[in-house]
């Protein structure tokens, strides 16, 4: 089976690595172009900067697509498919976008588009999720998806370090995206969560501007101290609901008690959970980021296209209401600002330099959050467990603040 993969990144160098390496399962792959961008040197004797030449070529059966980003990607994707090549793609924000358009293309034109390595690197949870559906309804997704995010919470907690100086390190490591800001200020988590309940409510979300993000960006060494110090550790966490035909969407800041399997998480792993009518709850382990990792995944896709295993039959038809009132948490909020009053409706207490928040709809404190951001630009946000002692309600005189 003849592969042209477009970018020459990190993963797909992991990929190259792996075909080139032929064991039994991968010997029949073979990469027969590498597309790269005009100003980019060409190394290797597969390189083109002609992507007409790879579409147009009828020796190649698959394409890679490792560009990133939005466009050319989209074009190239849905060309391929066009073009009666089947597609892989690690690209979560051209996926988030574009997914119904690229599996209604692939299946017009009966080839595959498979993304395993979108969402949680090398694990395997856009099949399990799938496998899971086959029998349940899923009702809930939530999960550590962001491996870079994961990386600098952990070693912040750990070794005490700063979050510019880990951030720096997780770069180096390859797990960062080439703007990082996708994975400290949740966009990244946003596109992964976004695929998985397109696919566990067959829905095709395509407003996301209401979707509630928050990321670690203002989080200080101060704040996971604190939090250590109180036997929490701290996650960046996407989480979906759904009650009837509605649903709501998530992505933010959360504390962990220190034995759950989340405070345990380390490094640049992903665990992401989901909750099925039978199954219960089923965590997903494993490196969430990295090189081999993820070029993991998109090798497994490539050998169920040439296995001719047939899977991701969805049609993303269901039609759900977003509802960003159907679930409610406590937070605590860090800010210079006197903004207790904002808070009057939901309880609020001090702790430390926190103001408690009870039982706010997630969607309503995101909300008063974005107007907080606009006089204090490194105010910062988590929510907290259910009873968690830190928003405990008995509220003395002196802690009670508005
Ligand atoms: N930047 C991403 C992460 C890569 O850190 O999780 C894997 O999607």
């Amino acid at each position: 089976m003849k592969i042209a993969i477009l970018g020459f990144g990190t993963v797909v160098k992991g990929v190259y690595e792996i075909v080139k390496k032929a064991n039994v399962q991968t010997q029949n792959l073979s990469v027969s172009h590498i597309f790269i961008r005009k100003n980019k040197k060409r190394i290797l004797p597969e390189m083109t900067d002609d992507i007409d030449e790879i579409l147009e070529d009828k020796q190649t059966d698959v394409v890679v697509e490792a560009l990133g980003g939005i466009e050319p990607a989209h074009e190239f994707i849905l060309k391929a498919l066009k073009q009666g090549k089947h597609v892989i793609t690690a690209n979560k924000a051209v996926i988030a976008l574009y997914l119904k358009e690229f599996t209604d293309a692939a299946r017009e034109n009966n080839v595959k588009f498979y993304f395993e390595a979108s969402v949680g690197g090398g694990i395997p949870w856009i099949q399990g999720l799938e496998k899971a559906l086959r029998i349940d309804s899923v009702n809930s997704i939530s999960g550590i998806f962001n491996g870079t995010s994961n990386f600098i919470l952990d070693q912040m907690s750990k070794n005490g370090e700063s979050f510019e100086e880990v951030l720096q390190k997780a770069q180096e490591l390859g797990y960062a995206e080439a703007d990082p800001s996708a994975d400290i200020d949740g966009i990244d988590v946003a596109n992964k969560l976004c695929i998985s309940a397109d696919i566990a409510y067959n829905i095709n979300i395509q407003d996301r501007k209401n979707l509630p993000v928050f990321g670690i960006r203002n989080i200080t060494a101060k704040d996971v101290d604190f939090f250590d110090k109180n036997g929490y550790s701290v996650k960046l966490i996407g989480r979906t609901h759904q009650k009837g035909n509605q649903f709501d969407y998530v992505v933010e800041p959360t504390l962990f008690v220190k034995h759950t399997l989340e405070a345990n998480t380390p490094d640049n792993y992903n665990l992401i959970s989901l909750n099925g009518d039978t199954i219960g709850k089923l965590d997903f382990f494993g490196q969430g980021a990295g090189m081999f990792p993820t070029a993991n995944a998109v090798v497994q896709d490539l050998l169920d296209i040439k296995e001719e295993k047939d899977h991701l039959k969805r049609n993303f038809e269901s039609k759900m209401e977003y509802n960003p009132e159907l679930t409610s948490a406590d937070y605590l909020v860090r800010s210079a600002a006197n903004i207790a009053s904002l808070f009057k409706d939901y309880a609020p207490t001090q702790k430390d330099n926190y103001i408690v928040v009870h039982n706010i709809p997630v969607g309503k404190m995101h909300e008063i959050m974005d107007l907080i951001l606009k006089v204090d630009e490194s105010a910062f946000m988590v929510s907290l467990p259910s009873n968690s002692k830190l928003a405990h309600k008995k509220i003395s005189k002196q802690e009670a603040v508005a």
